[in-house]
């Protein structure tokens, strides 16, 4: 065996020093399940979805540097299920009501719960009291919907070079924060064509006015599932 290669579920793993166990799979095709990991970003490992057992121990993908000889374990019926209980978490912590979302079919929570077999969300609802905030005249923030990735923090910070987003608070009281006087989305120098209006792997920021200019049923993951989109993504 090669020094720089891994080896996922059975399958012999190239990897380039430096890289982590989540961009060397990537780059061999091997879908890890993700949420919070976007290959455009400095890994964040807060979500948990891509963790891995990595020579018997559990360890997030995204954050994990590959190192040679290292036998991982992903595909396996014991991690999908916990990856599961996380998305039937994320589903109950905030108020994601995907038929009246206009994200559906585009968001990356949802098509997780479609590749992982979610089929209700298991836990009581918390039905959290959150803002929505129109106040932007070109994007639209809707914390119901937020499952704190914080890509949109990382988005305006290290792209746009604006900090338009923050997180505040702990445990089931972190929310994202609009960095202005006055709170609202509106008194921030967002613009419409910034990163940060266009991260969002869910419904939480949506640009205004382009509702159903893709129809449902022709959406990203109508078709296929985040599996396939994510994985032909990194070819
Ligand atoms: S608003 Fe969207 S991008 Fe920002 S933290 Fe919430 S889910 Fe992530
Ligand atoms: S994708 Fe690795 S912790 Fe979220």
């Amino acid at each position: 065996m090669s020094d720089n290669t891994i080896n996922i579920d059975g399958q012999t793993v190239p990897f380039l020093p430096g890289q982590t166990i989540m961009e060397a799979a990537m780059a061999a095709e091997v879908y890890i399940p993700h949420l919070c990991h976007n290959p455009e970003f400095t890994p964040h490992g807060s979500c948990k979805l891509c963790t891995v057992s990595v020579n018997g121990r559990s360890a997030a993908a995204c954050t994990m540097p590959a190192a040679a000889g290292q036998q991982i374990l992903n595909n396996t019926e014991e991690l999908n299920a916990n990856r599961r209980a996380l998305v039937q978490m994320l589903f109950v912590e905030g108020n994601h009501f995907c038929p009246f979302c206009e994200k559906s079919g585009n968001c990356q929570l949802q098509a997780l719960g479609y590749y992982l077999g979610m089929m209700d969300p298991h836990y009581n609802h918390f039905y959290p009291a959150r803002a929505v905030d129109g106040s932007h005249p070109d994007v639209l923030l809707d914390l119901n919907r937020c499952i704190m990735c914080e890509l949109c923090v990382r988005a305006s910070r290290d792209v746009d070079g604006k900090n338009v987003f923050g997180l505040t608070g702990r445990g089931i009281h972190t929310h994202i924060t609009v960095n202005s006087p006055s709170g609202r989305l509106g008194d921030t120098n967002l613009a419409v064509s910034d990163k940060a209006a266009e991260v969002c792997p869910v419904g939480a920021i949506i640009k205004k006015r382009h509702g159903f200019a893709v129809p449902i049923g022709e959406r990203l993951y109508d078709h296929k599932t985040i599996r396939e989109v994510q994985t032909e993504a990194h070819k």
